[in-house]
């Protein structure tokens, strides 16, 4: 049997574990959760009551190695058994020397010997409370316990495969400036941009993400130079996202050669127009450093977005892209995140979902229910996800409508109400036949047309209303007259709704 892994297929991607598509429907501990086993049991036991099944969970750098090469594997252990207990999988999070671009993981020993792990500085003189990504020793240190903890992990693991993929890191970049200003950065700064990295922007020119892009190129395209020579205005932040990269590459490269599982790096999102780097972590994998990242740390497998904003499909569509899966490691834990879960998986085939502070939710929250659902659409989610017969909508305005196309049908979504932002309108659209729909969903109205007709809506020719059940339908009863608009829309009421339909 192979280990957890990415599975491509074309462009498509899912997370296979025991050799079988594994959608992460999951939940992400608050920080200091799993620095107790019995307090870990009780945080694991109220996230069950949300029907994960797969947690998001901590292991502290300073826990395991709070002296330098003596390593205490009892809550990495500890965690592994319980989570197995409740049959559930386990995302470790490796907080290591960069945890919301800060070093407040990193062993007492790292922290104060400052002349061996130097500090970033935001200005010459003002060290930061997070190490300088340049130099050597803290890369090396974070690598070498990463690797012992990957080590343990294949060790306990690798038959059963709990652990299904690990975030290297968490947040990481500096905040408070710009870039680094330690003497040692000060002189990279001004030294040539290594020539990797130009061998790279020249061979991904065609796929560079529009900001880069248009600053490499609006330069003259330089394959040669200083970083601000070749970067103008980015220069800084590029400059910080190529040595965040390469010192969480590195420490990826120690850990995969342990035990190869797959690897992703989450970013702290820019909140709005108008914040500079060093107001969010400078240097992080934002949308726009997702090239510098790919070439900095080519041993991480993909840049997962923290989501917190309110613009959540646009967040969506700037990391779903042909290279970078969709994984969500947090999102707001609000009654929202339900319709978020459901929009990331359908409309692009997101990997996985997990609101932050999953233990303060209870089993009436929306999410509960919506996973319960999805957990049972699974099977038919994986079979349509390869044919692209898959799609979903998340209203974001008040009377928003949307349009989406599978195959030769374009599909138009109208939320008839107006916005309330936790309880959004939304629907997950899968397509199980030529003319047959299975859809899941609240407060929308989705009507069915021709791509190339979209303005005349084509009639059902039935409409069932019922559950489905381990990929299964099972019919309560059929919809027509007021609740289909007469055979031509399916409408989807307040409460979440399985509906079943075929065209005439
Ligand atoms: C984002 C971080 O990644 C989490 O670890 C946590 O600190 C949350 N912010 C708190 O909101």
């Amino acid at each position: 049997m192979n280990g957890p892994r990415l599975h491509w297929q074309g462009r498509s991607v899912e997370l296979w574990v025991q050799d079988k598509p594994w959608l992460v429907l999951g939940g992400e501990l608050h920080n200091s959760s799993a620095s107790s086993l019995a307090y870990f049991a009780e945080a694991l036991d109220r996230a069950c009551a949300v029907n994960i099944n797969t947690i998001l969970a901590p292991l502290y750098w300073e826990l395991i190695e709070p002296s330098e090469g003596d390593y205490d594997f009892s809550l990495l252990d500890g965690i592994l058994a319980a989570v197995r207990r409740r049959g559930l999988k386990w995302i470790p999070l490796w907080f290591g020397a960069m945890k919301n671009a800060t070093a407040c993981y990193a062993p007492e020993w790292v922290r104060e010997d400052t002349r061996r792990f130097p500090r970033a500085e935001t200005a010459p003189g003002r060290p930061a409370n997070v190490l300088s990504c340049l130099a050597t020793e803290a890369a090396v240190c974070d690598a070498r316990a990463f690797a012992a903890v990957m080590q343990r992990i294949r060790q306990q693991d690798e038959q059963e495969q709990t652990v299904i993929m690990v975030q290297v890191e968490n947040e990481p970049g500096l905040l408070g400036a710009a870039r680094d200003r330690s003497p040692g950065a000060e002189a990279a700064f001004r030294g040539a941009v290594p020539a990797e990295l130009m061998a790279g922007l020249v061979a991904r020119a065609d796929k560079l993400v529009p900001d880069l892009k248009a600053c490499w190129q609006g330069r003259g395209s330089r394959q040669a130079g200083c970083w601000a020579e070749v970067f103008g205005d980015m220069a800084e932040e590029v400059f910080m996202a190529w040595h965040v990269a390469r010192h969480t590459g590195q420490v990826a490269a120690a850990g995969r050669a342990a035990y190869a599982l797959p690897m992703f790096a989450n970013a702290w999102l820019v909140h709005g127009p108008g914040y500079e780097p060093g107001q969010y972590p400078s240097g992080g994998p934002i949308a726009k450093m997702l090239d510098i990242w790919r070439m900095g740390a080519p041993e991480i497998d993909f840049l997962a977005p923290d989501i917190y904003d309110a613009d959540f499909r646009a967040k969506c569509a700037e990391y779903a892209q042909p290279e970078n899966p969709l994984f969500i490691p947090e999102a707001r834990n609000t009654a929202v995140a339900a319709a978020q879960a459901v929009y990331a998986i359908g409309a692009h085939r997101a990997i996985g979902f997990s609101p932050f502070g999953i233990e303060d939710m209870t089993a009436e929250h929306p999410l509960a229910e919506v996973y319960r659902e999805i957990a049972h659409w699974t099977p038919l989610i994986h079979t349509v996800r390869r044919t692209h017969a898959l799609t979903a909508f998340l209203q974001q305005a008040d009377h928003e409508e949307c349009t989406a196309t599978i195959g030769p049908w374009s599909i138009r979504a109208q939320a008839e109400k107006s916005l309330d932002p936790q309880r959004p309108g939304c629907a997950l659209v899968l397509q199980t036949a030529g003319k047959e729909f299975l859809v899941f969903g609240r407060g929308l109205v989705l009507r069915v047309s021709r791509v190339d007709q979209p303005e005349e809506p084509l009639e059902w020719r039935w409409v069932e209303s019922g559950q489905c059940r381990a990929g299964d339908w099972f019919l309560e009863r059929r919809l027509n007259g007021d609740e289909t608009y007469h055979g031509t829309a399916l409408r989807l009421g307040a409460n979440w709704e399985s509906v079943r339909a075929r065209l005439l």
